[in-house]
């Protein structure tokens, strides 16, 4: 039988801009997603927006506009940067939408007549002057372990530690000021610990990273709390069923948003959404960082049992992103968004270097700065933009843009390239991208090794026959490996296919071998990175950082 994937990489919030810390995951997921489509796996690739919350509401409120209209902004703000990095999703939806409600009221509904929903009283802040409950980012004041002034109700960035929101000394509401008063109010708990069995025998089961499985394993024999769904109004959210005034946390209809996301997908292309979600026949992999491991290892399979749904195939989970071995830092620049990124660098140039550097741990990845630009230069455009122009180009200029049969002496180097297929396979399987990215380099690396041993450009002075049939052979290394590349830098593939005059390439590929042909024209694929470029794109960050501070 055939493989059926859905795959989802974590919703990333309305409230925030695409940065390079978010594009690890959805370029690590694209990259996969891709890898299995060349493959002919029926895989699709579905997101959304997370748009639920209060910092939307405030933000919203500052601006004057409705939350809608804020997140409907942010959407297409979202698309246009995936687009960008070439993320292609299969669905780009929003959790504020028919189908998220509608799902998360008959799941919440199912575990509510489970019996896994309890209610009790909370003590909370509240500002009398917003009329809102305040949550602990949305609570200042000083910190009860150090003294620092001005830090959040649940942490201090001055000496770490951690505290409850009634610990903090001299509260304030961050957004008026004001002192809030201290209120009860029922919420609605999601008993967690009804499911610790089952989710231990889950995690165990080989569903997530060992390293992961291990740290969970903490957290089962601390013992599972009830986790709070609810939120009082005003809150940007859904309503909860039987209720006057109290929404769902926004983390409760988030990992939600994964199945509307994919229903949104069924209604329109007829696809089964409970072969998907009802049946294990199928595959269902979430792609998230190692910060929100909780939700994903614990709530959501808890939610999926509670509620009558099949469990996660893989939590596929990723380190964060350190900049020159740093935390990216607004002040030093280093925390780049998408767009300025896009702006300054091609952003297939992120793509192959996050490929270079990904394997399928928790491990955090770094942007070393030099090592980007000279891995760029060296690789992407030394090694394999190049191997394709220098022998494009002098058949296109000098032998009338027509190929013959590859010279036979390349016979061993098309056989290397061909024979590496099953293991580069494994590797972007089990998302070694950092392994399969080494070995299309070595490859390569042949490969121009032979167009320096046979030299064409030598050959074609005196005969042109024998210089087609060596440019020929370096271009059908170049189109095998190209089918290699393909999930990592689709659009230089693209281009790399149009100048070959070879339809769209797909693992199948490697088994043809397409004959004399009129080459097509060819586009530059790739260019080596100014310093320059990058330093300008740094300093516009951190000037855009000063100006919003
Ligand atoms: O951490 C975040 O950015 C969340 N918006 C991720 C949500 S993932 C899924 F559960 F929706
Ligand atoms: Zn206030």
């Amino acid at each position: 039988m055939t493989r059926k994937l859905l795959v989802t990489s974590a919703l990333p919030y309305a409230n925030g801009q695409i940065h390079i810390g978010h594009l690890v995951e959805y370029i690590q997921t694209d990259i996969w997603v891709r890898y299995q489509k060349l493959r002919g796996v029926d895989c699709v690739y579905c997101c959304a927006d997370d748009t639920h919350g209060t910092p939307i509401m405030i933000r919203a409120r500052k601006e004057g506009i409705t939350p809608e209209q804020l997140i409907a902004a942010m959407h297409a703000e979202h698309l246009r940067d995936f687009t960008a990095f070439e993320v292609a999703f299969d669905n780009y939806y929003s959790t504020h939408s028919d189908e998220n409600r509608a799902f998360a009221e008959s799941i919440y509904n199912e575990l509510r007549d489970g019996g896994h929903i309890a209610v009790r009283e909370v003590e909370q802040a509240y500002c009398e002057e917003d009329q809102m409950w305040l949550p602990d980012r949305f609570l200042r004041g000083k910190c009860p372990k150090c003294g620092a002034e001005d830090q959040y109700g649940d942490s201090c960035d001055a000496c770490g530690s951690t505290y409850r929101p009634t610990d903090l000394i001299a509260p304030r509401c961050a957004v008026c000021g004001l002192p809030p008063v201290r209120r009860m109010s029922d919420h609605y708990f999601f008993k967690l610990a009804d499911f610790a069995e089952p989710l231990r025998h889950w995690v165990r089961s080989g569903h997530v990273h060992p390293a992961i499985a291990n740290k969970l394993e903490e957290w089962f024999s601390e013992g599972l709390r009830d986790w709070d769904i609810s939120r009082d109004g005003p809150y940007f959210g859904f309503r909860i069923p039987g209720t006057e005034n109290k929404y769902f946390y926004v983390w409760l209809d988030a990992p939600i948003g994964y199945m509307a996301s994919f229903k949104n997908l069924c209604d329109r292309t007829g696809r089964d959404f409970d072969a998907y979600w009802k049946s294990d026949a199928t595959e269902l992999h979430h792609f998230i960082g190692k910060d929100i491991v909780y939700f994903h290892a614990l709530f959501w399979p808890a939610m999926l049992m509670g509620a009558g749904f099949r469990t996660p195939t893989q939590l596929a989970i990723h380190g964060f992103l350190t900049v020159n071995g740093q935390k990216m830092s607004k002040s030093r620049g280093t925390f780049i968004n998408a767009r300025t990124f896009a702006k300054h660098l091609d952003p297939q140039t992120l793509r192959y270097y996050y490929a270079s550097k990904l394997g399928p741990g928790p491990e955090d990845i770094d942007l070393a700065i030099d090592d980007f630009i000279n891995r760029t230069n060296s690789e992407l455009v030394g090694k394999l933009a190049n191997l394709v122009s220098r022998a494009a180009r002098m058949v296109g200029s000098k032998l009338g843009g027509l190929t013959c049969e590859p010279d036979p002496r390349a016979a061993g180097m098309l056989k290397n390239i061909r024979t590496a297929a099953d293991e580069i396979a494994a590797h972007f399987e089990s998302r070694n991208f950092n392994l399969a990215v080494r070995q299309i380099c070595v490859l390569a690396d042949e490969a121009n090794k032979y167009l320096e041993e046979t030299q064409p450009w030598q050959a074609i002075k005196t005969d042109p026959e024998a210089a087609r049939a060596q440019l020929s052979a370096a271009l059908e290394a170049a189109r095998l490996l190209a089918v290699y590349l393909k999930p990592i830098i689709p659009d230089f593939v693209a281009k790399v296919e149009r100048c070959l005059a070879v339809a769209p390439l797909s693992w199948a590929s490697l088994a043809e071998t397409p004959g004399p042909r009129q080459l097509g024209e060819f586009e530059r694929l790739a260019d080596r990175i100014d310093p320059a470029a990058v330093e300008a794109m740094i300093a516009e960050t951190a000037a855009d950082q000063a100006a919003h501070k």
